[in-house]
Parts: C-alpha cells; sequence; structure tokens
C-alpha cells in the first residue's frame, strides 16, 4: 500500500470483517474496490455508509471466475490485494466441506494466479502487496497452557480450518516461487457491529432477546480470544501497509474467555440494557458438543506489536457493550438475515 496512487482491492468486503477494513480504509482516504460474490454470508448494508464515496467501488465477482478477476485487475490495476473472501462458518464446514475446498483453496488458487499475472504485466512493483487474512484455527487446538506463535506448527482440525491452513500455504509458495510480494495475517476470534447471526456472540444476543433457549456446545468450557472487529480492520490495513513481505502476524485481543463465561457476560449486559422478567442467563442450556471442537485457542500477538506496533485498542467488556448496544440499535439489519438458508438452525453435528 504504499503506492497510494493504487487502488486496494478487497475480496470479501460485504461479508463481516471486510466490510470493517472497507469503511475503515475509505475513511483514511484510500480509494477501495470491493470484490464480492454475495454469498449467503454477505450483506451490502455494512458498507452502506461508503456506498456513495468517490472512493468507493463495488465489483460483484466470485474468486473462482479467473476471467473477472483478470477484467477487475486490469479495469483498476491494483497496489495492494487484501483476500478475505471465505466460506467461514466451522459448523457449516462439517456439514457441506466442498464449498470450502472450492472457495477456500481453489478460489485463492485463482485469485493468486490473477494477481501473478497482474504485478508481472505491471513490471514485478516491489510494493506491491497480497496480503492473505486467514485465522489461529490452522494452529489447531491448546491445552491450558501456552500461546500460538507465528512458528506454531501447522494442525488443523476441522474442514474449515484445513481449507484456511492449504490457502496459508499456497500464499507463502506463490511469494517463495514466484517472487510474489505476499504477506499473512492469522487472527482470533472476531466479534462487532455487522457480526452475521449464525456466529455465537450474535446468536447469543438474539435468543436472549427472542426469549429462545440460548444453545452452549458441551460444557462451555471452550476457550477464544475475542478481538473486536475494528480494531482487527486498523491491524489490517497495518500490516497491508508496513509488514514485511514475506512474514506472517499473528493478531489477537489479549482476551481469553470460556464460552460460558462470555456468555454469561453478555447475558448481563442485557439484563442492564434491556431488563426481561426474568435474567437471560436462565435461557442457557447446554447442548451435544460440535464434533472435533478445538479446546482452546489463544494468540501470541507480540510481533506484530514489537515489529508493527499495533495493538488492540477495546477491551473485551466494552467491545461486548458495543456489540449488544449496536444489536439492539439495529434490529432491521438482523432480522432480515434471520430467513437465510441454515441461520436459526442448529448445524454441524456431522
Ligand atoms: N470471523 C472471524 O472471527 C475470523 C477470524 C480470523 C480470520 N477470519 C478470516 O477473515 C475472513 C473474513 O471472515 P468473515 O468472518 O468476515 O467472513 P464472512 O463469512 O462474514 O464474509 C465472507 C465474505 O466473502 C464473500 N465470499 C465468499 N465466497 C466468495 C467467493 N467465492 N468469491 C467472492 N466472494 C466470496 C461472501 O459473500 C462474504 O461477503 C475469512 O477469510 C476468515 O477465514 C475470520
Amino acid at each position: 500500500m504504499t503506492d497510494k496512487a493504487r487502488p486496494l482491492l478487497v475480496t470479501g468486503g460485504a461479508g463481516f470483517i471486510g466490510s470493517a477494513v472497507v469503511r475503515q480504509a475509505v475513511a483514511r482516504g484510500l480509494r477501495v474496490v470491493n470484490l464480492d460474490a454475495l454469498t449467503y454470508a454477505a450483506c451490502p448494508a455494512n458498507v452502506a455508509s461508503v456506498a456513495d464515496s468517490d472512493l468507493y467501488t463495488f465489483e460483484h465477482a466470485d474468486i473462482r471466475d479467473r476471467a473477472a478477476l483478470d477484467r477487475i485487475f486490469a479495469r483498476h490495476r491494483p497496489g495492494t490485494v487484501m483476500h478475505l473472501a471465505a466460506e467461514s462458518h466451522v459448523d457449516r464446514s462439517i456439514d457441506g466441506p466442498g464449498a470450502f475446498i472450492d472457495t477456500n483453496v481453489m478460489g485463492t488458487y485463482t485469485l493468486l494466479e490473477a494477481a501473478r499475472a497482474h504485478w508481472q504485466a505491471e513490471g514485478r512493483p516491489d510494493d506491491f502487496r497480497f496480503h492473505h487474512i486467514s485465522t489461529d484455527e490452522v494452529y489447531g487446538s491448546l491445552g491450558t497452557d501456552g500461546l500460538f506463535t507465528e512458528d506454531t506448527p501447522y494442525d488443523p482440525r476441522s474442514p474449515y480450518s484445513a481449507s484456511k491452513a492449504s490457502s496459508d500455504h499456497l500464499v507463502r509458495a506463490w511469494g517463495e516461487t514466484y517472487g510474489l510480494p505476499v504477506v499473512l495475517t492469522n487472527c482470533s476470534n472476531n466479534y462487532g457491529p455487522f457480526h452475521f447471526p449464525e456466529k455465537l456472540i450474535p446468536v447469543v444476543i438474539i435468543r436472549a432477546l427472542d426469549g429462545h433457549e440460548i444453545p452452549i456446545y458441551g460444557a462451555g468450557e471452550n476457550v477464544r480470544d475475542w478481538l473486536y472487529v475494528e480494531d482487527h480492520a486498523d491491524a489490517l490495513l497495518t500490516v497491508a501497509a508496513r509488514g514485511q513481505v514475506g512474514r506472517s502476524y499473528n493478531i489477537g485481543g489479549n482476551a481469553e474467555r470460556r464460552n460460558i463465561d462470555l456468555v454469561r457476560a453478555i447475558c448481563g449486559i442485557l439484563d442492564e440494557m434491556r431488563p426481561a422478567a426474568a435474567p437471560y442467563g436462565d435461557q442457557i442450556v447446554f447442548v451435544a458438543d460440535r464434533p472435533g471442537h478445538d479446546a482452546r485457542y489463544a494468540i501470541d500477538a507480540s510481533r506484530i506489536r514489537d515489529e508493527l506496533g499495533w495493538k488492540p485498542s477495546v477491551t473485551l467488556d466494552e467491545g461486548l457493550r458495543r456489540t449488544v448496544r449496536w444489536y439492539l440499535d439495529n434490529e432491521d439489519w438482523w432480522r432480515a438475515l434471520m430467513t437465510r438458508d441454515g441461520v436459526g438452525k442448529r448445524l454441524g453435528r456431522a
């Protein structure tokens, strides 16, 4: 992103994290092309606040469609690609792994090839970046101690994480073999506004408000490290601009919580912001665990902090309050998504 004259091409910019990147990049005065296939997980409303900006362009395209990618690269001549488009829901990957291989593996391969052709046609500029956005789930599962570092061996355990691990390997290989200037990030669980209502935190808020049981997988002992989505977008723009070519950076929130504690915290915030006849925590029920449910993820984010000066700015308690407030204030947004295929149903029982 050193060449400010060239736009930033964001794939998956109508999704949860991609839309946060798009909004922040436009707010910083960057030209942004948002390439998205608008799958079930996309929501154009997520980028409505920037849709009329001169800095923003939308391209409706699939990352598996090489001809469409070539046209888009030729039309916009991006200086940076930030690749977020993916199938992203672990439970759906258990029911239908094929879509995850198609988009996350084949789609990333196709995008890499289109980016490489573009980069070569432009004379192999050093300041071009292909930034691949990945997950901490590629590292597998931790016991009660330890943290994932960038050197932790890959050990993916779900079809989702295996497909993301595959795409990470492809990106590294394109860097080593063809010299494509790549950079990678692996982030912990995100949460915040515009989170699609099939993921844990919005599910808890919505089911609590609707008076339904709030399901917790297993005993709720699984531990995740949570990062507010706007902090992730800031970290991504930092890495895209200043990350070292060929390097990967772990991103995390330093905010580990057991699922049960997270859900109780959300219920407590709801009790305060939207009191009901009984405490929302009374709606919690324990259900059969997800097959292969990773016990604990935790990130050592010292590299991005020490080398690029990034650290999270929003604590988990503050981020949860902002998130609950946002869902209370934006019911139209999430109600409209509840009719999409599979939303509100228990998926991924294998
Ligand atoms: N959500 C998290 O907690 C988390 C954590 C770490 C990393 N990630 C990674 O960040 C990225 C974004 O995650 P998210 O939660 O915003 O996902 P999301 O499911 O909310 O959004 C994905 C977006 O990609 C688009 N898309 C899907 N397939 C496509 C295709 N074939 N061609 C073009 N567009 C396509 C969808 O339409 C959607 O807009 C993913 O790569 C994910 O693996 C997510």
